[in-house]
């Protein structure tokens, strides 16, 4: 079962920032993503929406054999992964907002958090943010229309660039030192944030701790590939292959797939 590829879907093509740090970490693992953008946005659509969503990604991924299953979708994570782990007995990784290592190191007691309306709006996110932003400003924000423009391509637009501009003014505003990008597709517009924020606000997402968690759990329940040959990175998408293939590098094989 050990030589079987790591299952890996978001509602589109962000997740592929999880992908590039999984692949970093773990060189001889097989992976199977699913680029589900046909459904995208995930962020304003029910819970019961993104629950079946994430069902039907999910059954594909164990019907093409996959050992394990990172949900690398913020989105997903949060209003789904409890019912994904009572339905499926395959062990699950998600992704939350790094708000912990944000709220544990501010120094000016301001942190800002980008995400999706439908993270933001979860009882996981919530339960989260209560437990460690005693005396600590939360600046809460909702990446509206950053992500259909990330599937369309456009991330360098200027359209991109006002929405920036007007996401990042509220942080400013409240003095924030951490920005948590809390959508697996945002880490495509770090080099843009970093133009529009003060040298002295740090960025954080939490890609490499997701392909650190996966690393644990494979080993934990003895799934580590250790054979080094001819590994396999598959991707799927139903939407917009040219755009998923313009993040990737070449040598991965991605393909239009109806699902
Ligand atoms: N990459 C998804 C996330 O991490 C985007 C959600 C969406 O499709 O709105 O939340």
């Amino acid at each position: 079962m050990s030589t079987q590829a790591i299952g890996i879907f978001d509602s589109g093509i962000g997740g592929t920032s999880i992908f590039k740090e999984i692949n970093a970490l773990l060189p001889h693992e097989h992976t199977m993503y699913l680029a589900d953008s046909k459904n995208a946005p995930y962020g304003n659509k029910s819970k019961d929406e993104i629950i079946a969503l994430s069902i039907k990604n999910t059954e594909l991924l164990l019907e093409k054999n996959c050992k394990i299953i990172v949900v690398a979708c913020n989105t997903a994570t949060t209003n789904a992964i409890k019912t994904l782990r009572e339905t499926f007995n395959v062990p699950f990784i998600g992704i939350e907002p790094a708000i912990k290592p944000a709220a544990l190191n501010t120094k000016t007691k301001a942190i800002g958090i980008l995400a999706t309306k439908g993270t933001l709006s979860s009882d996981l996110f919530h339960k989260t943010t209560d437990l460690y932003s005693n005396g600590i400003t939360v600046i809460e924000q909702v990446g509206e229309g950053i992500v259909p423009l990330i599937e369309q391509g456009k991330t360098n637009s200027d359209a991109m660039k006002s929405l920036l501009h007007e996401y990042l003014k509220p942080m400013l505003k409240a003095n924030i030192d951490y920005l948590v990008l809390g959508c697996t597709h945002y880490p495509y517009l770090i080099p843009q944030l970093l133009e529009m924020l003060p040298k002295h606000v740090k960025i954080i997402d939490s890609g490499l701790a997701v392909a650190k968690q996966t690393k644990a759990v494979l080993r934990q329940h003895e799934l580590l590939n250790i054979t080094t040959q001819n590994t396999k990175n598959m991707f799927y998408s139903n939407g917009n292959v040219t755009v998923l293939k313009s993040i990737l590098e070449d040598k991965f094989t991605v393909k239009g797939l109806d699902f």
